[in-house]
């Protein structure tokens, strides 16, 4: 593993978000959220509370913060952190088109320097939930949030991560690399689409690790594209995602 992940990651960040404005432009103007990377509507998962008002809620890795500002929207008072500068603006940007009001604050996700328990809810898609080592932005969460807080995050799938081949091509349906010990990826040096330091473990040491932190499990899901789908997303063709789970969601409460 690199140990170097957190400036790594910032680098890919700063370098590739003008690629993200117009995702994020398109995923701010939703009128009902949907999630990942094939687009499942809300109304099927149920990651987000339908009512948020007085809720204070936390994004871990916003990015362009179209989840903060759904959040927003919901009625939460909500605060995106991020630790790309670059993907950072793109959010304020498109918060003030919005007219939402959200506080967005450069930062680590493993260290936000935020107060203890002054989160009812928190959330990650593929922010700090794939970019942070689990143990450090998990810990961190557990000390954001409230007892009874949620922490609903959504990821790559493991499965997803063991066919995929070492040089970054599309997955398929070899076993490429070992479940056991699995701790992530890193794909800064690979052949196709390099990137940057990914974390991800066996769903065991996720469960384990979530004891250990303190929190219980509330849901755990596994997503599939959808039957319109094609093409191939996020180096996973649809005709693998349609039959092997390519994403996962864990929605956790905070013991306490
Ligand atoms: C794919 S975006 C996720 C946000 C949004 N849901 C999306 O899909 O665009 C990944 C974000 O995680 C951020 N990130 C990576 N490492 C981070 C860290 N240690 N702390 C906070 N944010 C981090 C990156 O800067 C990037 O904006």
């Amino acid at each position: 593993m690199n140990n170097d992940h957190v400036s790594i990651n910032r680098g890919v960040w700063n370098d590739d978000a003008a690629n993200w404005v117009a995702v994020g432009k398109r995923l701010w103007s939703l009128a009902t959220p949907e999630w990942g990377n094939w687009g499942i509507p809300d109304e099927d998962l149920n990651l987000l509370p339908k009512n948020m008002a007085d809720m204070d809620a936390i994004e871990l890795g916003c990015g362009t913060g179209y989840v903060s500002g759904w959040m927003a929207r919901r009625g939460a008072r909500v605060t995106g952190v991020d630790i790309s500068g670059e993907q950072l603006a793109t959010a304020r940007a498109l918060a003030a088109e919005h007219g939402a009001d959200i506080t967005f604050i450069e930062g680590n996700a493993e260290a936000t320097g935020l107060p203890d328990a002054a989160f009812d809810f928190a959330v990650s898609e593929y922010g700090a939930s794939i970019w942070c080592p689990p143990d450090k932005w998990l810990q961190e969460a557990w000390r954001l949030l409230r007892p009874g807080g949620r922490l609903v995050f959504l990821g790559n799938h493991p499965l997803s991560l063991i066919c995929s081949p070492v040089d970054g091509s599309p997955a398929n349906r070899t076993l490429h690399r070992p479940y056991n010990g699995m701790w992530g990826a890193d794909w800064t040096k690979v052949e196709f689409e390099p990137t940057g330091v990914c974390f991800n473990l066996t769903i065991s040491s996720w469960m384990d690790l979530f004891t250990e932190t303190g929190f219980d499990i509330a849901k755990y899901q596994e997503l599939y594209a959808p039957e319109w789908a094609s093409g191939t997303r996020a180096a996973i063709p649809a005709d693998w995602a349609k039959y092997y789970p390519v994403e996962q969601v864990w929605h956790l409460k905070r013991q306490g």
